[in-house]
């Protein structure tokens, strides 16, 4: 009696475990749709993709334990995976993204990253699943717009659509990602202004905006995001003057303004703040004097002032500065005797190199 029991417990066990580790047939069928509009020839990542049950030693899916649906596509053209190893190459793959995807409607991880072929825009409908944690497109040719709709990701914690062929604006919608922490965009050809509204998004703790063709002023809303840590917006079109309100965020520690058209004063809150380890400010249209408002806190593993229109001296309170790593003030026109002290030390004189009358260590004696 209790062994015929415990055969009808573990019976049941077995049958409750199955269904939930089977695939839905419309999960199933939405992966094969997806897989349809996609060739990969190298690695053969696809021919695990057989037999009903799509939870199990399918490539790159796994699925929800207590739903059973699909939850995450991980697609990954570098890996360090054994189908990798063994094939010797990274991945490549041609094809695009079907719309299909978006009958996985408990989707929460969308990967398809870096297999460089792939082509066709990103499906429109992909703001309307309302699970999705992290969409990471990068390293593709995609071309098209980011869905206008995106903001409606309420869950949305990951956004990256690097390395690809994005046009179009940044969806004014994108402000209402409240749970986005990670915001990457870098090398697409995106256009239009950065919403004024940008520091809605309070989660969010990276910003890449770099190489698009962005144009307009930097928001000062910016300045309100309290766990901005990276804001590299180098390599676009973007004018007017630096927000002073930069300098006072509070765990910014990268900001990359670089080639740009900025022009206005360096804000001395930005050479003063002891959270900002990297600044570049290279290649733009800044003028006036360098701040003298180095202290024994500041700390720049890279600064880097280079080609503005810079005068005045090189600041004396720069020696006393805790630690300089990189310093490039070439190409302005800066004049007087260069300080001496600790970061001054290990320079060189290209550091200081292509201004007007500058003199001293590393450069030729006043
Ligand atoms: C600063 O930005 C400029 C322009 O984008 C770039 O050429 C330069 O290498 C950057 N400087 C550092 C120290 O990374």
């Amino acid at each position: 009696m209790g062994l015929l029991l415990l055969f009808t417990f573990s019976f049941t066990l077995l049958a409750v475990t199955s269904t939930v580790n089977s695939c839905p047939p419309a999960d199933r069928a939405a992966l094969l749709a997806f897989k349809s509009s996609l060739q990969e020839p190298y690695l053969g990542i696809f021919n695990s993709w057989t037999g009903s049950d799509c939870c199990n030693n399918w490539y790159g899916i796994s699925c929800d334990p207590t739903t059973g649906r699909v939850a995450d596509i991980n697609l990954r053209g570098e890996s360090e995976d054994p189908i990798f190893v063994k094939a010797g190459r990274s991945g490549f793959m041609t094809g695009s993204i079907s719309p299909e995807i978006c009958k996985l409607d408990r989707l929460t991880t969308l990967i398809v990253a870096d297999w460089k072929g792939l082509s066709g825009e990103i499906p429109s409908c992909v703001s309307s699943l309302p699970n999705l944690r992290i969409l990471d497109l990068i390293g593709n040719k995609i071309s098209g717009e980011i869905p206008a709709d995106i903001g409606n990701l309420q869950r949305l914690t990951v956004l990256n659509v690097a390395d690809n062929l994005i046009s179009g604006e940044i969806p004014a919608s994108i402000v209402n990602l409240k749970s986005l922490m990670h915001l990457d965009l870098r090398n697409n050809r995106i256009s239009g202004e950065i919403p004024s509204d940008f520091g809605k998004l309070g989660m969010l703790s990276r910003a890449l905006l770099s190489r698009n063709q962005l144009t307009g002023t930097i928001p000062t809303s910016i300045s309100n995001l309290n766990r901005l840590a990276d804001l590299d917006l180098s390599v676009n079109r973007i004018s007017g003057s630096i927000p002073a309100q930069l300098g006072t965020m509070r765990v910014l520690s990268a900001l990359n303004l670089g080639s740009n058209l900025i022009s206005g004063t360096i804000p001395s809150s930005l050479l003063s703040n002891k959270g900002i380890d990297i600044l570049n400010l290279s290649r733009n249209s800044i003028e006036g004097y360098i701040p003298d408002v180095f202290w024994s806190k500041s700390y720049f593993t890279a600064l880097d002032l280079s080609y503005n229109n810079l005068r005045g001296s090189v600041p004396k309170s720069l020696s006393s500065a805790a630690y300089i790593g990189h310093l490039d003030l070439g190409y302005n026109h800066l004049c007087g005797a260069i300080p001496a002290g600790s970061p001054f030390d290990h320079l060189e004189a290209s550091s200081f190199t292509n201004n007007d009358c500058l003199c001293g260590m590393p450069l030729q004696s006043c």
